[in-house]
């Protein structure tokens, strides 16, 4: 967009127009040691708490202080079905029919669990093709299943890099790669956005060049889920997994969505790990029938799940539903381009943004990479009130979160790196 403007009267103007404004009073945003509110900028990493998520929390423990093991069935939302009650946003949030999703587990214990299914080497094909940047989890969790089939983790391990000098991936590198080694890769897993440049890769182009090679596709949607559109039904993929503390707002270290494409949820036949929730809900508690999986992610479920955590994901689903996707894209097309905008001001001798500028590549986080800066300058950052993430070697990640971020965020966030580079 080009009709950005300079000045802070600009921004006042932009967070009067903006029709999620309101949104941002229902979070809690985090306050210095003299009560000033941060800029908030990382949300990327951990999404901020909504108002009502103690309310959510609260009725669980409540309904656990009155009904004890009751619960499972008496409490206001049963315990026994409760993943069901997230599983219908879930799936509108990520662009998934409901039997595709679920919510279980922790994001990299899922990446596992699918890969127990889905990455079903061969001695002729066992490769997997990753980013050469992909998240460190993700990488270990690869080179670790290459292990267990018993295959060298180093040549066993594929990695599509970018091009010397450049930071984002280009997709006729991949497409070489399955040109030259198709034959021998039994799996694609990429991070849907990258964590460390936010590029958003085109899934369903991927999955198509994939499955053109008979290679397995998935992706690590962590950065994606609540912050793009992933649209991940259409665009084919085999399986997908992300986490909901980030974009999804419902507290560390809580539980991962996951999601596996209509065409195998009712194929039994697919060698999975297994527990009593994945067995069949009208059976499951007679203990001695012979296992007989659900269709549908919900059959990827090992355990009773965690209902203090899922009430924290229900809280934040229920403002998303509300909100809905089209109009949180909207704003965040808007304010990260804001954002872009008034960096770019900065000089590009002095920083460079190194998220690909076209908006539909890219989410709310922008990844600056400041000339000559080491660590100090994201301390002084943190230090003015500004709270980002530092990357090494050089890149600051900033997120602004369109459901509680504002224009005015942004602008005093670059107004301080300004001060601070001056
Ligand atoms: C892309 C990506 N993958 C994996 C992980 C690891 O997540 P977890 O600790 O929930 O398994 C993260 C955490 O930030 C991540 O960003």
């Amino acid at each position: 967009m080009s009709d950005y403007k300079l000045g802070l009267d600009y921004a006042k103007q932009q967070d009067t127009l903006d029709e999620l404004s309101s949104y941002r009073q229902q979070f809690h945003i985090p306050k210095d040691k003299h009560g000033n509110a941060l800029i908030y900028l990382c949300g990327n990493s951990l999404g901020l708490q909504p108002k009502s998520t103690k309310a959510y929390i609260n009725q669980e423990l409540e309904d656990w202080a009155n009904l004890g093991v009751e619960g499972h069935t008496d409490a206001k939302n049963p315990w026994l079905p409760y993943h069901e009650f997230l599983t219908e946003s879930t799936a509108k949030l990520v662009g998934a029919k409901p039997i595709e999703v679920v919510t279980m587990n922790s994001l990299t214990a899922n990446l596992h669990f699918m890969m127990a299914s889905f990455y079903q080497p061969t001695k002729e094909r066992y490769k997997i093709v990753i980013e050469s940047d992909a998240f460190p989890s993700d990488k270990y969790a690869v080179e670790s299943q290459l292990r267990h089939h018993g295959y060298d983790d180093k040549e066993g391990l594929i990695l599509w890099k970018p091009r010397e000098d450049e930071e984002l991936l280009r997709y006729e590198d991949l497409e070489q790669i399955l040109d030259v080694q198709g034959d021998e890769i039994a799996l694609i897993m990429i991070g849907g956005v990258n964590y460390y440049t936010g590029q958003f890769f085109d899934l369903k182009r991927i999955t198509k060049l994939g499955h053109k090679h008979n290679c397995i596709v998935g992706f690590d949607c962590a950065h994606g889920a609540g912050n793009v559109n992933l649209d991940l039904h259409n665009s084919g993929a085999d399986f997908a997994v992300w986490c909901t503390y980030k974009y999804l707002n419902s507290g560390p270290g809580s539980l991962s969505g996951c999601f596996v494409h209509e065409r195998h949820a009712y194929d039994k036949s697919l060698n999975r790990f297994t527990g009593w929730w994945s067995h069949n809900k009208e059976t499951r508690f007679n203990m001695r029938h012979e296992f007989d999986v659900l269709p549908g992610a919900e059959g990827w479920q090992l355990s009773n799940p965690p209902i203090l955590s899922m009430a924290a994901i229900k809280a934040s689903l229920d403002m998303f539903n509300e909100v809905g996707m089209e109009k949180l894209l909207r704003k965040s097309k808007k304010l990260t381009g804001y954002f872009e905008f008034l960096l770019k001001e900065l000089g590009e001798d002095v920083i460079r943004i190194i998220t690909p500028e076209n908006p539909d590549e890219r989410g709310c986080q922008l990844s600056i990479q400041v000339l000559n800066a080491d660590k100090t300058l994201h301390d002084k950052l943190t230090e003015s009130g500004v709270i980002s993430d530092w990357r090494e070697p050089d890149v600051i990640r900033c997120a602004p979160v369109p459901l509680y971020n504002s224009f005015e965020d942004v602008y005093l966030m670059v107004e301080k790196m300004k001060e601070i580079l001056n």
